[in-house]
């Protein structure tokens, strides 16, 4: 039994959040800080390498800061049990693993008991469902090892699906829609807003796209936050975020005019 069993309601806090991977010594994260209240979204956006995941790392636990502080709810993320913390927290990791085994026990894990009425509304609103219903089996088609093969945008929505079926008061997104197309970004992140009502969210994402729902967006570049705002006060400030939102909306309606359509 996790001694530490803390009930989250989701405020997240950074303070002057520093931290070097043990093994590389590579400085990831650079005096890093901020404040999100129980049921905001942050968007972290920046470039390869520039220290999103290894916000997330920290978050969960993977590794401890190696300067400043991490809090949720106020208290030290280091008070919290190990498995407490990350029960309550809605994971969707930037490299999605998926067992071979059916699609409801692949959205189901994680409950303490599979409920069946959880497990279709969340694909539902990780915009899965359709698709599922298409297969052979349904909700019981096997994927994987001897089973049929997901596309990368169908792997990550069956992912999404898995964090939000618990119903976490936290949710992390790493880079959950990279693989799925403007389109399905967007029906995504509809039916996102739903989900975030009453979370604390933090969505990771390459593209700015993925920021529309975020309260507060950030901007990474070699481990230090280069701009933060929200999307309107970044646009007028004219900086980093401002150039990567015209360079990616450019980029985008050249995919849509043309034939490279992610499908999916
Ligand atoms: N497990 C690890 N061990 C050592 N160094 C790591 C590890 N994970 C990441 N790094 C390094 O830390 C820095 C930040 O990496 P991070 O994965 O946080 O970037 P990112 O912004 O998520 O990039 P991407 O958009 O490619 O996912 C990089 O220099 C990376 O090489
Ligand atoms: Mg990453």
């Amino acid at each position: 039994m996790d001694k530490n069993l803390y009930p989250i309601e989701g405020k997240i806090e950074f303070n002057k959040v520093d931290f070097y991977y043990p093994d590389t010594g590579i400085h990831a994260l650079k005096n890093i800080s901020f404040i999100l209240q129980p049921g905001e979204a942050l968007a972290i956006i920046g470039t390869t390498g520039s220290g999103k995941s290894t916000i997330a790392n920290l978050i969960l636990r993977m590794y401890d800061v190696t300067g400043g502080q991490i809090k949720i709810d106020n208290r030290p993320l280091t008070d919290f049990g190990l498995e407490s913390l990350r029960s309550q927290l809605g994971y969707v990791p930037q490299d999605v693993f998926l067992f071979s085994d059916t699609i409801y026990n692949n959205i189901g894990f994680g409950l303490k008991e599979p409920d069946e009425d959880k497990i279709i509304q969340s694909a539902k609103d990780a915009d899965v469902y359709s698709n599922i219903m298409d297969f052979p089996n349904e909700f019981n088609t096997r994927i994987g090892e001897r089973g049929i093969t997901l596309s990368g945008g169908q792997k990550q929505r069956v992912s999404i699906a898995r964090a939000i079926v618990r119903e976490p008061k936290i949710l992390i997104l790493d880079d959950a829609l990279s693989a799925v197309d403007t389109k399905t970004e967007n029906t995504i992140l509809n039916s996102m807003k739903k989900i975030m009502e009453g979370r604390t969210s933090i969505i990771i994402s390459h593209r700015v796209s993925s920021a529309k729902l975020a309260n507060t967006i950030i901007v990474l570049s070699d481990g230090e936050i280069i701009e933060k705002g929200t999307h309107e006060s970044l646009m007028k400030d004219g900086g980093a975020y401002r150039e990567l939102y015209e360079k990616q909306m450019q980029a985008d309606q050249e995919v849509d005019s043309g034939e490279s359509e992610y499908i999916s």
